[in-house]
C-alpha cells in the first residue's frame, strides 16, 4: 500500500476539504509566502484543450518554487500506446507529482496505482475536483458560508459530479436539474446521498429547471457539448434547449444571487451575455480562484 496521497476525485480529500480551502484564501491572502516546493517538479499530461488548469498549475507550480513539464498527447509515448504503468513509474523517478487531463478516468486510477508520486486529477470524464476546489472557494468569498441553496442548470457531467460530491460533504443544498439521460454518474448520485444525511445537505436531482433554480443563491452551468461529446452536438443542443440560464430564469433565483461557469462558455447556449456578462456573474473572479486552489492542493499534496 502506498502511503501517497492523490486527488482523483473529491472523495479523496472528504475529510480535508475544509483544510484545503483554508489553504487557497491563505494563499489568496499572501499569507503564505516562503517557497515549499522549492527543487520539486510537476508533470502535467493533457489529452484535451485547457486555458485555466494548465496556466494555473504552472504559474502556482513557479510560485511555490517548484517547476511544471506541459507534456501534451503530441509529445508523450503514452498516446502511442505506451502502457500508463511504465508511463507512471518512469515519471515517479523524475518528478515530485503528475497531474493528468484525459477521457476515461479509470486510465488515472492506473496512473495513481503505479506511480509513487501523488496524482491529480485535471478533468476526466467523470470529475474535475480541483475545479469544484475553486468554486467552493469562491462561494465562500461571496457568501461568507455554504448555508444557501447551490443550483446546477445543465449536462451532469465531470463538473457537476465534483461539484455534487464537494457541496454534500460541505453541507450545502444542492439541486441539480438536468434533462433526462443528462444526470449525475449514478454512484456519485448515491455516495452524495449517503453524505448528505450525515451533514445535513438536501439533495435534489430533478428534470424541472425551474425547481431547481428557485430561490438559489448560487446558479451554476457549464456547456452542453465537453470535450469528447462533439459527435453528438445537435443532439445535446436541441436535448438542453430548456436549461440555459438566461434572465428569466436567474429572476426566479434569490435577489442576490451569484451566476458561476468553469469556462470556457459558450455565449447563446448553455447562458446568455446578458447573464454571463452581468452584475450576478462572478466567473473572472472564480476563475482567478482556481490559481490559489491549485497552489493549496500542491501545497497539500507536494510539500
Ligand atoms: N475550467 C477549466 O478547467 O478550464 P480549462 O479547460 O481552460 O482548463
Ligand atoms: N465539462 C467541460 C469542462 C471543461 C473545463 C468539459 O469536459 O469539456
Amino acid at each position: 500500500m502506498k502511503s501517497k496521497k492523490d486527488i482523483l476525485s473529491i472523495s479523496d480529500i472528504k475529510d480535508e476539504i475544509p483544510k484545503i480551502l483554508d489553504l487557497a484564501i491563505k494563499f489568496k491572502n499572501g499569507e503564505i509566502t516562503d517557497k515549499p516546493l522549492e527543487g520539486k517538479s510537476l508533470a502535467m499530461i493533457f489529452q484535451k484543450s485547457s486555458t485555466r488548469t494548465r496556466v494555473s498549475f504552472e504559474v502556482g507550480m513557479y510560485e511555490l518554487g517548484g517547476n511544471s513539464l506541459f507534456l501534451s498527447s503530441s509529445d508523450l509515448q503514452l498516446f502511442r500506446g505506451e502502457p500508463i504503468s511504465d508511463t507512471a513509474k518512469v515519471l515517479s523517478r523524475y518528478v515530485d507529482g503528475i497531474m493528468i487531463r484525459t477521457f476515461n478516468h479509470q486510465d488515472v486510477l492506473e496512473l495513481s496505482q503505479e506511480a509513487d508520486v501523488p496524482v491529480i486529477n485535471g478533468l476526466t470524464n467523470l470529475e474535475h475536483p480541483c475545479q469544484a476546489l475553486a468554486d467552493m472557494q469562491t462561494i465562500l468569498e461571496k457568501k461568507g458560508n455554504f448555508n444557501g441553496k447551490f443550483a446546477y442548470v445543465g449536462d451532469g457531467n465531470n463538473v457537476c459530479n465534483s461539484l455534487l460530491l464537494i457541496s454534500t460533504y460541505l453541507g450545502m443544498d444542492i439541486s441539480i436539474a438536468t434533462p433526462k439521460g443528462y444526470q449525475p454518474n449514478k454512484d456519485i448520485a448515491d455516495e452524495a446521498k449517503n453524505i448528505s444525511k450525515k451533514t445535513g445537505a438536501d439533495v435534489q436531482i430533478t428534470n424541472i429547471v425551474e425547481d431547481a433554480v428557485f430561490g438559489a443563491d448560487v446558479v451554476y452551468t457549464d456547456v452542453w457539448v465537453s470535450m469528447g461529446n462533439e459527435e453528438e452536438k445537435e443532439k445535446r443542443r436541441n436535448d438542453f434547449i430548456k436549461y440555459q440560464v438566461n434572465t428569466e430564469l436567474m429572476k426566479l433565483a434569490a435577489e442576490d444571487a451569484i451566476f458561476m461557469h468553469c469556462l470556457p462558455a459558450i455565449r447563446g447556449e448553455e447562458v446568455v451575455s446578458d447573464v454571463i456578462d452581468g452584475l450576478q456573474s462572478v466567473i473572472i473572479d472564480q476563475a482567478e480562484n482556481r490559481l490559489h486552489a491549485q497552489k493549496a492542493v500542491l501545497y497539500y499534496l507536494m510539500k
